[in-house]
């Protein structure tokens, strides 16, 4: 039985990731909608207080909302994304100070807190666990808002860069998808584990890089219809898209803007800010595919010491769109993944260099529509064997 008053480092180190990630930033930084895909600053910042009250004090503690009204402001169903510069959000001061006082109530609480065999919440400190990562993620989310605005990010502020070449085959056969008993913090998404067939494949040795995409490039890969699915052609004339997000040419060669920084785009890094199109149309010009999901977990698992950055430098697109597994059951709320479920999403596997370790996991599904690029998110190819 996990003792939850020993959960409070979980989530001060969380807080200590947000607070480094805000702490250069003006109030005015913080309060701009930066870009319709984003919330402002302060209004993820105040949603983390909120979910942890929502949480640890409300549902696990009984205790009585601190201020009814942001059920509505922080309730990220009731208003989207590009709406929430618009709400009546708590300005920065005071969303501070919201998140310090829930936070010291948490931490006065934890410690009180019983656990209850037989309360599937509590369980192995799951729901501590859930508002950990819910932090964690929002730590992504922020980042990807500072990279849209222009202002500075965290370090490294970049991905690491591809050492390994070559392809790693991975035997037929079946194995067990999805989280186990050993990984108690893992998402419904995640559950139930069941067995898979997976065919033998090859899949990459690491993602692929700003030098290889830039051939790519400069093959008129964004040229070839051939290349793309009719979804992502349609995308890819609608938008002009013709380079990862944030890449433009220079005089010299490709530069992009990372943060606030303008610099010449490194050939070693993997690239990033690139959409499921046109992931697929790369994989494709490459005499490749994108990996399944349940490849990507395979390889993970079975064949981690020969892949290079399987996590901690750019999640990676897969084919699969996001549906819940077989025997799934939301918990403990629908709009976490399963409202998510369906063709529209396409699966993300891996973690990126701002992803936190505790997240990402072998079994951790992220998700997004197949035309976004501000997410941390690359490429890594496998084709049959
Ligand atoms: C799993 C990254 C798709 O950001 O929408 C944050 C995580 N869920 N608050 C998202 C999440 C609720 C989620 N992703
Ligand atoms: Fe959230």
């Amino acid at each position: 039985m996990v003792d939850l008053g020993g959960l409070g480092p979980e989530l001060e180190r969380a807080r200590a990731r947000t607070a480094a990630l805000l702490e250069r930033l003006s109030d005015a930084q913080l309060t701009r909608q930066v870009s319709p895909l984003l919330s402002p600053l302060v209004w993820d910042l105040a949603h983390i207080g909120h979910f942890e009250e929502l949480w640890l004090l409300r549902r696990v503690a009984g205790h009585e909302p601190l201020r009814s009204e942001h059920d509505d402001v922080y309730d990220a169903f009731a208003h989207g994304r590009s709406e929430r510069g618009a709400l009546p959000i708590l300005p920065p001061g005071a969303a501070r100070a919201f998140v310090a006082d829930v936070r010291r109530r948490v931490l006065a609480q934890l410690a009180e807190l019983r656990p209850e065999p037989a309360e599937p919440l509590l369980e192995d400190g799951f729901v501590v666990g859930m508002v950990v990562q819910h932090e964690l993620q929002h730590v992504e989310t922020m980042t990807q808002a500072l990279a849209l605005g222009g202002l500075p990010g965290p370090a490294p502020g970049r991905p690491p860069p591809v050492t390994a070449s070559g392809e790693v085959l991975v035997g037929g056969g079946p194995f067990t998808l999805g989280a186990g008993e050993g990984e108690p913090w893992a998402y419904d998404n995640e559950r139930p584990a069941h067995e898979v067939e997976v065919d033998a494949f090859m899949i990459d040795r690491a993602p692929v890089t700003n030098a290889e995409y830039t051939r790519f490039i400069e093959h008129g890969g964004y040229e070839d219809r051939s290349l793309w699915s009719a979804a992502g052609w349609a995308w890819r004339q609608a938008e002009g898209v013709g380079a990862p997000r944030y890449w433009e040419r220079g005089a010299e060669g490709w530069i992009r803007r990372r943060f606030d920084v303008v610099e010449p785009v490194p050939g070693t890094e993997p690239v990033q800010h690139v959409s499921f199109h046109e992931a697929q149309a790369y994989a494709g010009w490459a005499g490749r595919r994108l990996p399944t999901e349940a490849e990507w977990e395979k390889a993970a698992r079975v064949a981690a010491s020969e892949l290079q950055h399987m996590q901690g430098a750019v999640w990676q697109w897969t084919s699969s769109a996001f549906y819940g597994y077989p025997g799934f059951r939301a918990f403990p709320y629908r709009e976490y993944s399963e409202v998510f479920f369906g063709e529209e999403h396409r699966v993300l596997r891996g973690g990126s260099w701002v992803t936190d370790p505790l997240v990402a996991r072998p079994s951790f599904r992220n998700w997004d529509y197949p035309q976004r690029r501000q997410i941390f998110a690359g490429i890594r190819c496998a084709r049959d064997a």
